[in-house]
């Protein structure tokens, strides 16, 4: 095998000798390779953001809600949050007990909140509406607020969750009809929570973000705990050196804030943050295929199996995700062009990477979609009815195993109804 282009995952030791090619012609493209040693590590960066003694590192299981990922996690003593009863679930199939899981919804039917209450998972709500609901639903019961800081953050306006124009949380002004409602069906506020958006790269919204929720928690006595929201950010250029963000210099700040509330507040609240991009995105790329190559006009494009069915995020957001390049073949080309890395989808809008200066690349090469593991299984899709993808997982000694299997014509076709 040539290692044409792998700046990015020899510095991390991604592939720890394992083949990359030979991955994909075992399990065939696309596909989802996960790093365990990677993943730990992220896992202790965040349970040690922190001095402060109560602080608990939930994940964000939607990023990545592959089952074995999820046990990794929990075997690294991290809790989870949850967005859905399909969420609880999978999460209590990976062990973790319902007071480890925070059911963070919005704008659920009674049925999903009758779920997390039977199964004792504490809700988070995020409207007057929804406070009412679950005020009936479970009367006297335990109950968390999401609120909104003020401050938003985010690489995207569509991931930008607190502030003026978004849907989510209930607006500090509302608080008096907050208490009334509380009071009306005998609820307890355990939590208040926060979310303010998805990456950040450097921590001052987030801090001020802090400040507000903190200053919300003040109005509401016996707090069990407060949850300040994921949106931690990961440097998506690293082939250009991107700085990643700073934890040591964001713990310090996030620290003063914590010590100084439960100081005034009087009593042991305990502190949770919800990442889910930093804790999966990083040890995860995405294998795939060249199967053409050619030029339409002057435009150089690179065919390849990796459509926006498997990662969404360059045509949602216009992400950016780094390439590189190996090859099982001895072609040889000291060429660098610049090309338009495409799908196998019936959309002009299936790019994965748009004038991209890369090596030059041949039919048959094996290409690395670079930080793909948060939201990007995730959110794949059986669009033209293409099968999704399989997920493996390099595991700390360098073995190599299956982790969840490619879809096959079956899963796509079983809840379909033939008319007699
Ligand atoms: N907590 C709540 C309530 C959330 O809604 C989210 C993400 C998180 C925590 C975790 O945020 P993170 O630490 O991963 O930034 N699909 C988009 C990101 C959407 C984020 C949705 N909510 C993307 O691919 O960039």
């Amino acid at each position: 095998m040539q290692k044409v282009y792998t700046k990015v995952t020899d510095k991390l030791d991604f592939f720890q000798g394992v083949d990359p090619t030979e991955l994909a012609e075992k399990y065939g493209t696309p596909l989802y390779v996960y790093n365990e040693r990677i993943l730990r590590e992220r896992c202790r960066d965040l349970k040690n953001l922190v001095t402060y003694p109560n602080f608990v590192v939930d994940y964000s299981a939607k990023a990545n809600g592959n089952l074995a990922f999820l046990q990794i996690v929990k075997s690294e003593g991290l809790e989870v949050d949850a967005m859905s009863p399909g969420e609880i679930y999978v999460e209590k199939m990976a062990g973790f007990e319902p007071h480890e899981i925070f059911y963070i919804c919005n704008n659920v039917s009674e049925e999903e909140m009758l779920y997390a209450i039977k199964e004792g998972v504490i809700t988070s709500v995020d409207s007057l509406s929804q406070l009412e609901q679950y005020g009936k639903l479970n009367p006297g019961g335990e109950v968390a607020i999401r609120f909104n800081p003020g401050v938003g953050a985010g690489h995207h306006e569509k991931v930008v969750t607190a502030g003026k124009k978004t849907k989510f949380a209930v607006d500090p002004e509302f608080i008096p009809q907050v208490k009334e409602i509380l009071k009306k069906y005998n609820l307890t506020l355990i939590g208040i929570n926060q979310h303010i958006g998805s990456l950040f790269m450097t921590g001052e919204a987030f801090v001020k973000s802090i400040g507000s929720l903190l200053e919300i928690a003040k109005q509401f006595e016996n707090l069990k705990f407060i949850d300040m929201g994921g949106g931690f950010g990961i440097p998506y250029k690293k082939e250009f050196d991107e700085a990643p963000l700073d934890l040591k210099d964001l713990g310090k700040h996030i620290d003063e804030a914590l010590y100084k509330f439960a100081e005034e507040y009087g009593s042991q609240v305990t502190f949770r943050i919800e990442p889910g991009r930093y804790i999966s995105a990083e040890c995860s790329v995405l294998l795939g295929t060249v199967h053409a190559v050619k030029y339409n006009h002057d435009k150089k494009f690179v065919g390849t199996d990796l459509g926006f069915n498997v990662l969404q995020r360059p045509i949602m957001y216009d992400s950016y995700h780094g390439i590189e390049v190996f090859r099982k073949s001895d072609v040889k080309s000291e060429k660098e062009e610049t090309v338009t890395v495409v799908g196998n989808i019936c959309e002009s809008g299936d790019i994965l990477a748009k004038e991209r200066n890369l090596p030059e690349i041949f039919e048959k090469d094996t290409l690395c979609v670079l930080d793909a593991g948060a939201y990007g299984f995730a959110m794949s899709s059986n669009y033209n009815n293409r099968l999704r993808p399989a997920e493996v997982l390099i595991r700390e000694n360098n073995e190599v195993v299956l982790i969840r299997e490619r879809d096959n014509f079956e899963d796509l076709t079983r809840h379909f109804i033939p008319l007699k």
